[in-house]
């Protein structure tokens, strides 16, 4: 991919979206946090990373701030925000980019061929249809190195507390107000000032393209994500963190 070395213009980008999914995600940087506590207690201070559907790569950059001796492989299908990433990370030899459908069967065979000793991955595998979710969590099974560990966070509010989830959700919304009247970006104001950027508008094009047709699928519970772990074949799986609509989910090969 050719991208502008203007890494001023593209931190920017980088910092933009960290803030438009913050406005979804109050607590993004603390399930952050945690994900890496358990990436650094499992694999160590050089861990070798998968950042699933790592959007602008995020999380590789809290990764390689975090343990300088790690390493990150960042895959997503999204031309712009893989634009952002590789304008972002220019001059950062840790982390490589790949371009691959999760949906598609063969799309770990486009990866670099080493295990890896954590999967990592936040807001986005509810985008899958629950079959192809479940052959992927298989298909980690088998990139993780045995004793290797996948972390999934996303929404998973729990069907059991119908009450305590709709009154996060009216909570939540008095929030988003608020900071929308502060003028922070929703998803799809970001992505209309992002098609008015010279430099993204062709990558907004062909995002725009490849997603537009697509449904957002539900999300599921996690009790439904530990089950499909544990038949793929992972030795554990649990939570590890949760607020009232998301969790994050812990499996060790
Ligand atoms: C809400 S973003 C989250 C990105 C990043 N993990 C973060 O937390 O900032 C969801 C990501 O999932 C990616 N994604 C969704 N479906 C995908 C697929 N079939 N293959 C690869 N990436 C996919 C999108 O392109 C997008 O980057």
């Amino acid at each position: 991919m050719t991208v502008s070395v203007d890494v001023q213009h593209w931190n920017a980008w980088q910092r933009s979206w960290d803030r438009q999914q913050q406005w979804y995600l109050p607590d993004r940087e603390e399930r952050f946090r945690v994900m890496l506590d358990v990436v650094e207690a499992v694999a160590g201070p050089a861990p070798r990373v998968l950042d699933l559907a790592c959007g602008t790569g995020s999380i590789s950059e809290r990764l390689l701030a975090r343990l300088p001796g790690a390493v990150s492989v960042g895959v997503d299908l999204d031309p712009a925000l893989l634009a952002i990433a590789a304008g972002h990370f220019a001059a950062e030899p840790r982390i490589t980019l790949v371009t691959a459908d999760l949906r598609s069967p063969d799309w770990a065979a486009l990866l670099p061929p080493d295990p890896f000793d954590a999967v990592v991955t936040a807001t986005a595998l509810h985008w899958l249809p629950a079959d192809d979710l479940a052959r992927l969590y298989r298909d980690l099974f088998g990139l993780l190195r045995p004793g290797g560990v996948l972390l999934n966070a996303d929404h998973a509010p729990s069907p059991d507390t119908p009450l305590l989830n709709a009154a996060d959700e009216a909570f939540q919304r008095r929030r988003q107000e608020r900071e929308r009247a502060e003028g922070v970006l929703d998803w799809p104001s970001w992505w209309a000032a992002a098609a008015a950027d010279p430099l993204l508008a062709e990558h907004v094009v062909a995002r725009n393209a490849i997603y537009g047709s697509r449904v957002e699928e539900e999300s599921r519970s996690a009790q439904w994500h530990l089950a499909r772990l544990r038949e793929s074949g992972f030795t554990e799986a649990g939570v590890v963190w949760r607020s009232v609509s998301d969790a994050l989910v812990a499996a060790i090969r």
